[in-house]
Order: C-alpha cells, then sequence, then structure tokens
C-alpha cells in the first residue's frame, strides 16, 4: 500500500489545453503546455495519492504510476471528469479549459473565398469544468487556477465564490519568463474562511521557482 500523507485518497487534475474544432483540419486553442497539470500529477503521487490525470493535446510524457485519460475538446474533457468523481477526494483544475466552441462545427474544410469581406466564426460558451464539479452534491476538496494580469487579488476572490472553490492558485502571466509554456512559474494562493466568506481572502505567495518545486508546494500546502 501506498505510503505519504495522501495515501488513500484519490487525486483528479485536468491539464492542457482544450481544441475546439472549427472544421477537419482546423481548431481554436491556446498556449497551455498542460506542464503544471503534469507536475502537481507527479507531486500528488509521491505523497502517495491515487491519481487521474485528465489531459487535453500536450506533448509531454505520461508520469510513471498516473492514470492518463485523453481528451480534446472542453466537452469531452467534462464528460470525463464526470467519468472520474466516484470516489474523488480532490479535484484540482488546472487545465486551460476553452471559453468557447463553434456553433458548429463544419463537415467539410472551410473554403477561402479570395474577395469576400472576411469570415465570421459563431461560437457558444463551453461548460465550467471546475463550477460543475463544484456544484455537485458533496464535492471534494476543489482546488482552482487563476491566470491573470492585473488585480490578481480580486479576480481570486471573485473566482473563488463562483466557482465555490476551497483554494485558488493565482498566477501572473504578465510576469515574464514565467507562466504559459516556460519552465518556472511563481503563484500566490487564496482561500476563504468559510464562516467569514465576504472577508478578504488569506494568501500566501510562493517565490518563482521550477514548476516541479511549485506543484510539490501545493500540494504540501494543501496536507492536513
Ligand atoms: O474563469 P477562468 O477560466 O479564469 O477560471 C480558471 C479556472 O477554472 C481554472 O481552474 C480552470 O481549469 C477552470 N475552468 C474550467 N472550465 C472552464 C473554464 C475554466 O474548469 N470552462
Amino acid at each position: 500500500p501506498a505510503t505519504g500523507a495522501l495515501a488513500g485518497q484519490h487525486v483528479v487534475i485536468t491539464a492542457g489545453p482544450t481544441r475546439e474544432a472549427i472544421d477537419p483540419v482546423r481548431y481554436l486553442s491556446n498556449h497551455s503546455s498542460g506542464k503544471m497539470g503534469f507536475a502537481l500529477a507527479c507531486a500528488a503521487r509521491d505523497q502517495g495519492a491515487r491519481v487521474t490525470l485528465i489531459s487535453g493535446p500536450v506533448a509531454l510524457a505520461t508520469p510513471e504510476g498516473v492514470t492518463r485519460v485523453d481528451v480534446v475538446s472542453a466537452v469531452e474533457m467534462l464528460e470525463a471528469v464526470n467519468a472520474s468523481l466516484a470516489e474523488c477526494d480532490i479535484f484540482i483544475g488546472c487545465a486551460a479549459v476553452a471559453d468557447y466552441r463553434l456553433a458548429e462545427v463544419a463537415e467539410h474544410k472551410l473554403k477561402k473565398v479570395s474577395g469576400s469581406p472576411g469570415l465570421t466564426l459563431s461560437l457558444v460558451e463551453n461548460p465550467d469544468i471546475i463550477a460543475a464539479v463544484t456544484h455537485r452534491q458533496s464535492p471534494p476538496f476543489t482546488v482552482g487556477f487563476a491566470a491573470e494580469t492585473r488585480e490578481l487579488a480580486r479576480h481570486a476572490h471573485d473566482k473563488l465564490v463562483r466557482k465555490r472553490l476551497d483554494l485558488i492558485v493565482a498566477n501572473d502571466v504578465a510576469a515574464p519568463g514565467l507562466g504559459f509554456g516556460a519552465d518556472d512559474n511563481a503563484a500566490v494562493l487564496y482561500y476563504l474562511d468559510p464562516d467569514q466568506p465576504d472577508n478578504p481572502a488569506t494568501s500566501h505567495t510562493l517565490s518563482p521557482r521550477a514548476k516541479q518545486d511549485l506543484a510539490r508546494a501545493i500540494i504540501d500546502y494543501m496536507l492536513p
């Protein structure tokens, strides 16, 4: 049997970007590399947890001892999350889920029409995966991420309340050399006093370091 502070716990983590198809050859996506989510999977595993890693398309090897589920779109990611939630103790939403998908995916490759005024794509909102997790009956301890370029504390507080998160990891993505695609990251952790949710969130700053070290510090912070 596993030993460590998370022995016997099932940790479910989403990682990477999602891809929203436009037609059979094109998609909308973002620059998420998946490195932070994969590093969290390793850190949770090292604490003895059983880990399910639900990942969008990334160029990363599956960490040893971790169960990986590959998905492409946000809707697929939600389905995979729902399928993994039985007996989930901790959910970490690290994926950069596309906010919108195409209202209709074209069956055939879209053709360029030269001289036309341009092309308009019609988008509809994707489901909020982490909010779907926290709005279930008896939700797991849920950790969210927030990539912000300004007003970290205000946006973090807003997301804690709106998405009913237990902890949020806020990244300043405007900081040079950190965040998307980089090997290093810094973060500020925020959480609310459940008895006084209107009070400012308590914060804990983690200085810039390798994503593996940051992941370990985040997991350590959640331990009893
Ligand atoms: O609202 P925003 O996208 O900034 O929230 C970020 C947090 O919400 C992350 O934890 C991300 O994984 C999660 N999220 C999600 N489903 C979405 C959008 C965001 O799970 N559709």
